[in-house]
């Protein structure tokens, strides 16, 4: 069997007000729309997608926590209703998954060699949580790629986030162990918002977007910087401030996604595709491909900056 290999790594965040605002069969309450910019983002990342023909799509969620260790869904085949506890006006989804059991082993049993407290999650009535559907939804909205769901074991809020997150590297670089040995090729997703302040009160019409705008200036100004730096391939400045965005921004990437899927990709210094950002409750969502696959397009060029830097990390292969 050859080595797997990670394609690339997405960041894909999980408002649910997104699937709300699209109107899929699934989910149960209907709207005008609303969030256009993030979901047509989507869209461009839907076409990315399909070009790499993944065996697998692998989501850490925010939203699944487990307070001892960090857990794999392994069921074959999941299906049930997820409600969103802060949204259940917006999101009742009927969801039926399958599941990528034998990499999820893999990737729990790396886990464990490394170190760290790792689970399977067996029980088939499992109701999986809105963040993993929202992003896989999003992402893939036909269901049609076998997935791997990664619980948050939140140790970023639990220790610190110093610590926190070289645990999530400890992940990352177990799941990239384990996608090599099992021979896939794998699609990474990180459910990640970026700036996370947001309002208390919803609007009357919650898709009323002449009300949606960055909660506060320093988030907004916090995102961008950040972006630009991705969209740059500077990706050690980005992992050098995210301490402090994390801080100051309030930033979703403390709960470790972001972490996870660069250490598994190895730390690539290229260019991020930034297919669209856009707030949602006045957060801000970015959504972003690192592909890297070989002769891979180059994103979008800011022509004040130099060459595409460096390829692509070898360790990621
Ligand atoms: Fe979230």
């Amino acid at each position: 069997m050859a080595d797997g290999e990670i394609i690339a790594g997405f960041l894909a965040p999980h408002p649910p007000h997104l699937v709300y605002g699209e109107n899929p069969p699934q989910n149960e309450p209907r709207s005008q729309g609303g969030w256009e910019q993030l979901r047509w983002a989507y869209e461009r990342a839907r076409a990315a997608l399909e070009t790499m023909k993944p065996d697998v799509l692998l989501v850490h969620s925010p939203h699944w926590i487990t307070s001892v260790g960090h857990h794999f869904l392994g069921v074959p085949h999941l299906s049930g209703k997820s409600v969103d506890p802060i949204f259940p006006n917006l999101f009742r989804y009927e969801f039926s998954l399958d599941v990528d059991v034998e990499l999820a082993e893999a990737c729990a049993e790396e886990g464990r060699r490394a170190g760290l407290l790792t689970k399977m999650m067996r029980n088939p009535n499992f109701r999986v949580d809105y963040g993993t559907i929202t992003t896989l939804h999003m992402i893939r909205p036909q269901w049609d790629i076998p997935v791997v769901g990664i619980s948050a074991n939140n140790t970023p809020y639990y220790l610190n986030t110093r610590e926190g997150l070289q645990e999530m590297d400890t992940l990352g670089r177990a799941t990239r162990e384990a996608i090599r040995k099992t021979g896939r090729r794998a699609v990474l997703l990180a459910s990640n918002t970026l700036s996370h302040w947001h309002f208390h009160e919803e609007p009357a019409i919650p898709e009323d977007m002449s009300k949606e705008h960055p909660q506060t200036m320093a988030g907004y100004q916090w995102d961008m910087r950040m972006i630009e730096l991705m969209r740059k391939g500077r990706m050690n400045e980005v992992f050098e401030l995210l301490p402090q965005f994390i801080d100051e921004a309030f930033a979703e990437v403390k709960s470790g996604a972001f972490t996870w899927m660069h250490a598994a990709m190895g730390y690539p210094q290229i260019r991020a595709e930034l297919c669209g950002y856009g707030t949602v409750i006045g957060t801000g969502n970015a959504v972003m491909i690192w592909d890297l696959r070989d002769g891979a397009p180059p994103p979008s060029r800011d022509p004040r900056t130099s060459e595409r830097p460096g390829a692509h990390a070898s360790s990621a292969h």
